[in-house]
């Protein structure tokens, strides 16, 4: 068995952030989005990965290189985002008429995907998809199933959602969805699209399973996501502190990395400061992420993510923010008073 695990994509719905970083390697609780999905095939026994790239090939390899990963990892080059059933095909030569698991590189899953495994093992279908019950289905791809769970068809964002259940971006595949992917259009947004992939499975007399994910899953596609799986990852942390605390409180789960100081502050968990960071005269958490070198310095901040290198000072209360790499936010103690911005396209500043 063999995982591709894809990182490719323009990750538009994330902009700024991904004009300069490819979304996949966005930190959650100060991990690369990525790596939950490497870890979660590794977990499951799959050492033997292929990951796709696309506009930020370089960066998606040093990063992912810089592990020593339990598994063999081969990078395969999109090019342009043609589509997730395009992924496939690109990596035929990979796959090599092995069977894979396909897993989105922004998705997150709760409990992995070890048992998903056994299903498909045990089950043997053409595919097996994952679902998991929402509460707004117009907004997913949803599955029709038939009385013993089969899948009967899957439609994009039904105006009549024929069931609750949403598909999760993770896929079981043998290897003849190559043909599938073969043998489709490209969809009105011009890529070719899995869900038509396995519906032309279902057409053609191959049977496709469902399991059904209980635990929770987060496709982190737009800003809200993230903040919502850094919450989700950051409830589960474990109190650990390896820097060095100074007449401060730590309250609750909160990680202290290595070679940072903490002075004159309060950390209220669950919430990670990275390493080597200054947080001095500040209010960090609940539920942050604070990445590797950042200084905060008289500041609260709360329910947000801030990444590495980036300088918060001065800047009164900042809630429910996503801050990019090498960020520089300060307050002002100059004259003359007022708003001073050095701001990218596509911010979204509330004030
Ligand atoms: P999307 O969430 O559709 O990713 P996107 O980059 O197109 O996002 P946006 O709509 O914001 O522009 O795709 C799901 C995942 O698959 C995501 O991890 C990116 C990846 N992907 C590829 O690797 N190749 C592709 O051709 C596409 C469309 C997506």
């Amino acid at each position: 068995m063999k995982a591709l695990i894809l990182s490719g994509g323009h990750g538009t719905r994330l902009r700024p952030l991904t004009y300069s970083q490819q979304k996949q390697l966005i930190p959650v609780a100060n991990k690369p989005v990525l790596f939950y999905a490497i870890e979660d095939a590794i977990e499951a026994g799959v050492h033997d990965i292929g990951i796709i790239t696309g506009p930020n090939r370089e960066q998606v390899i040093e990063t992912v290189t810089s592990v020593d990963w339990d598994a063999e990892i081969t990078f395969i080059h999109q090019g342009e985002p043609a589509g997730l059933a395009h992924a496939i095909l690109v990596a035929e030569e990979f796959l090599n008429e092995d069977e894979f698991v396909m897993y989105l590189g922004d998705n997150i899953l709760k409990d992995g995907i070890t048992s998903h495994i056994e299903k498909f093992k045990k089950l043997n279908p053409d595919s097996l998809i994952l679902l998991t019950q929402v509460e707004e289905p117009q907004r997913f791809g949803v599955a029709e199933l038939d009385r013993n769970g089969k899948v009967k068809k899957l439609i994009e964002k039904p105006k009549v959602p024929p069931s609750n259940y949403a598909l999760v971006g993770v896929y079981f595949f043998k290897p003849v969805i190559l043909d599938a992917c073969r043998n489709i259009k490209p969809s009105w947004r011009n890529e070719l699209e899995i869900t038509d992939a396995i519906q032309w499975l279902i057409e053609n007399g191959y049977r496709v399973e469902a399991s059904i994910v209980k635990g929770w899953w987060k496709d982190t596609g737009k800003p809200e996501d993230i903040l919502e799986a850094n919450r989700l990852v950051l409830d589960e942390i474990e109190y650990k502190n390896s820097g060095k605390i100074e007449n401060s409180r730590i309250i609750g789960r909160v990680v202290v990395e290595d070679g940072s100081v903490i002075k004159n502050s309060i950390i209220k968990g669950p919430s990670i400061i990275g390493r080597d960071c200054r947080i001095i005269n500040s209010y960090i958490g609940p539920y942050t992420s604070i990445g590797n070198e950042c200084q905060v310095i008289e500041t609260e901040i709360e329910d947000s993510v801030v990444m590495e290198n980036s300088e918060v000072i001065n800047a009164g209360r900042i809630v429910e923010s996503l801050i990019g790499k090498n960020v520089k936010i300060r307050g002002k103690d100059t004259k003359p008073a007022g708003k001073r911005f050095i701001v990218g396209d596509n911010s979204d500043i509330i004030l």
